[in-house]
């Protein structure tokens, strides 16, 4: 389908947004049966959102962050002029605290305290602006991130993409959707498999809504579906996004990606990761040194509150896992394409 007209109501709806001086979050527990947005007025509660997952994604969470400094730098005025900057500190570390995996949140935070020091009287003013920008700057990566990875798809492709890296997960437009809804609007895509994504269902509840608000075709398959769908029909690109890239290309995603993209390789199906440099961790030299979310293991042995596995089972529920390079075939981000990531690569275009 190729329609210049062609509208995006993922544009029309934000999981972030900064209104009337407080943080509105779109409660993406719920979606897509309820739409229910909640107002934060500050740092800590919106801690707590970003680890109860009211607010996920990586490059969302990080949005997320950067808004909640502006209720900490607010209150920490509000309650000492002269000492804000020390004040704001213990809630700075509860929120860098809230999830661990995606590096935006550090990214995020660093670049707020980055104008700490340059703030004359108030803080909000300059801080608002600062968290604004590091939002807006989101949604134009996305976009150019959808032209760049969009131009490596051949015209009626089928892809399948995992979890959710939508206009849900980011400021807007998403990552590895934002691909997707570039290369559907150019006629490069016809069907996309979203895989349920398990135990919270990103795929199942979030990126299946998302395309199909965008009427975009979905088959929505479970996440062990995948291999099959692989052998079965022929597919393009496995679209992804990631939390946290190491310096050596390696890439931190959804739990599930890492089988995905084996099943890729096996089947001679292309590996796509699309994230913006804000998730390009260099500190990290591979892999093995991203810190991996554990959850609560009722999101294994229970369902919707109801237990369904044996009482004394011992579950194990790591949040994500690592895609090495070597099964990677292109990082895209808005700085440009890395193909067949390595270190020497990686460093030459975000050393
Ligand atoms: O646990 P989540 O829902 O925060 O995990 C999200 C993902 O793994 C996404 O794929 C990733 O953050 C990229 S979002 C643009």
């Amino acid at each position: 389908m190729n329609d210049d007209n062609l509208e995006f109501p993922a544009e029309t709806f934000s999981a972030v947004k900064w209104n009337a001086g407080m943080l509105t979050l779109l409660d993406q527990r719920k979606l897509p049966r309820e739409i229910n947005y909640l107002d934060y007025d500050s740092a800590l509660a919106v801690a707590a959102a970003i680890k109860d997952m009211v607010v996920r994604g990586a490059p969302a969470i990080g949005i997320a962050a950067a808004y909640a400094v502006v209720l900490a730098a607010r209150t920490a005025w509000q309650e000492a002029e002269e000492s804000w900057r020390e004040k704001i500190e213990a809630d700075i570390e509860t929120l860098a605290a809230a999830r661990p995996t995606a590096v935006n949140l550090h990214w995020a935070i660093a670049e707020m305290k980055k104008v700490f020091d340059s703030i004359e009287g108030d803080p909000e003013p300059v801080l608002l602006e600062t968290a604004i920008c590091i939002h807006e700057e989101d949604i134009a990566a996305n976009h150019e991130m959808g032209r760049l990875g969009a131009e490596l798809i051949v015209a009626n492709s089928q892809v399948i993409t995992h979890c959710n890296a939508g206009a849900l997960a980011t400021g807007g437009y998403g990552t590895a959707l934002g691909v997707i809804r570039t290369a559907f609007k150019n006629g490069s895509i016809k069907n996309v498999f979203s895989s349920e994504t398990r135990p919270w269902f990103q795929g199942a509840r979030l990126t299946s809504w998302e395309l199909q608000q965008d009427q975009i075709p979905v088959n929505l398959v479970i996440d062990s579906a995948i291999a099959s769908v692989m052998e079965n029909n022929k597919i393009a690109w496995l679209i992804v996004g990631s939390d946290r890239i190491a310096a050596n290309g390696d890439v931190a995603n959804k739990i599930g990606t890492y089988s995905h993209a084996v099943s890729a390789y096996y089947h001679g199906v292309k590996v796509m990761v699309v994230a913006p440099s804000s998730t390009v961790d260099m500190d990290i030299e591979s892999g093995v040194d991203i810190p991996i979310e554990n959850r609560g293991t009722e999101e294994v042995t229970d369902f919707k509150s109801t237990r369904i596995a044996p009482n004394d089972i011992e579950a194990i529920n790591p949040a994500f896992d690592i895609t090495p390079a070597k099964l990677v075939d292109v990082i895209v981000t808005e700085k440009g394409i890395v193909h067949n990531p390595d270190t020497e690569k990686m460093l030459a275009l975000f050393g």
